[in-house]
């Protein structure tokens, strides 16, 4: 036992509003009533996340952001502060997700800037990194990894590690259906493992490491058995209570997947 809690995070992307993120809880939450071994928590749009936090409140499903501004309040028109997401009951943020660098033009010194803000707030950051297909095939993985990770976490003090999530998520397999091989996960998480050693030393132990990309109720089991892969953040997969309640129990008794 390494003693990291798995924890499985929901990423909604622009999908849901309020009274449809209700409606989901509504669905999923029988369904993981009892759930121990694995966290749990829902990124849904900022709009519902007022809504959908008061829906969690009780049950042991965490509430999670899918951005946050790195600022702590100004003229920051369209921005959310980090405190304004506590205030709703955010345990956790998603930062430096690859829509948010590919589109929004976001780098990982931004990212680092953004992990500080949410600690600071004591919110905890889920990180995401990963390679293109072009940079796979081009043999860089690791090159594009080591840069990214020590980029966006240059912020992050050893002390607070612990609090820290990070999501291989590989371009290529988010959205595609073409889901990263547990081999080929766990690799990357074991270098991820490493790297985490060099920036906090023994904390690295402490950091979970979340796998994304093409998730699903088939894949979980296989890719959570790997030593270095400490959960999921899964996209398309948890837009629908019965799988991604599925996905939550695959690590749970036989009878009750
Ligand atoms: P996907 O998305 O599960 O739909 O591939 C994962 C993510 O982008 O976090």
């Amino acid at each position: 036992m390494n003693g990291r809690r798995p924890i499985l995070v929901a990423n909604w992307k622009m999908y849901k509003t309020a009274a449809e993120a209700v409606d989901f809880l509504d669905r999923f939450l029988p369904r993981v009533a009892g759930v121990a071994e694995v966290e749990v928590a829902i990124a849904p749009p900022f709009t519902a996340l007022d809504r959908a936090g008061r829906r969690l409140a009780g049950s042991a499903v965490a509430l999670a952001a899918q951005n946050a501004s790195a600022e702590t309040e100004g003229a920051f028109t369209g921005e959310v502060a980090p405190r304004m997401l506590a205030e709703l009951g955010c345990r956790y943020a998603i930062v430096g997700h690859s829509e948010r660098r590919a589109l929004f033009g976001e780098g990982d010194a931004l990212v680092a800037r953004k992990a500080a803000a949410l600690l600071a707030a004591g919110i905890r950051p889920i990180v995401c990194v990963g390679e293109t297909l072009e940079q796979r095939e081009a043999g860089r993985t690791f090159e594009v990894l080591a840069a990214q990770v020590a980029g966006s976490l240059a912020s992050v003090p050893p002390e607070r590690a612990a609090e820290l999530v990070l999501a291989y998520e590989p371009v290529w397999a988010i959205g595609t259906g073409r889901t990263a091989t547990p081999e080929i996960a766990q690799e990357a998480h074991r270098f991820l493992r490493e790297r985490l050693a060099g920036l906090f030393g023994a904390a690295a132990g402490q950091v979970r490491l979340q796998y994304g990309g093409s998730v699903k109720p088939e894949n979980v089991y296989a890719l959570l058995a790997q030593p270095d892969i400490d959960g999921a953040l899964v996209g398309g997969a948890s837009l629908d209570a019965e799988a991604f309640a599925r996905i939550v129990r695959s690590r749970g008794p036989e009878e009750a997947r």
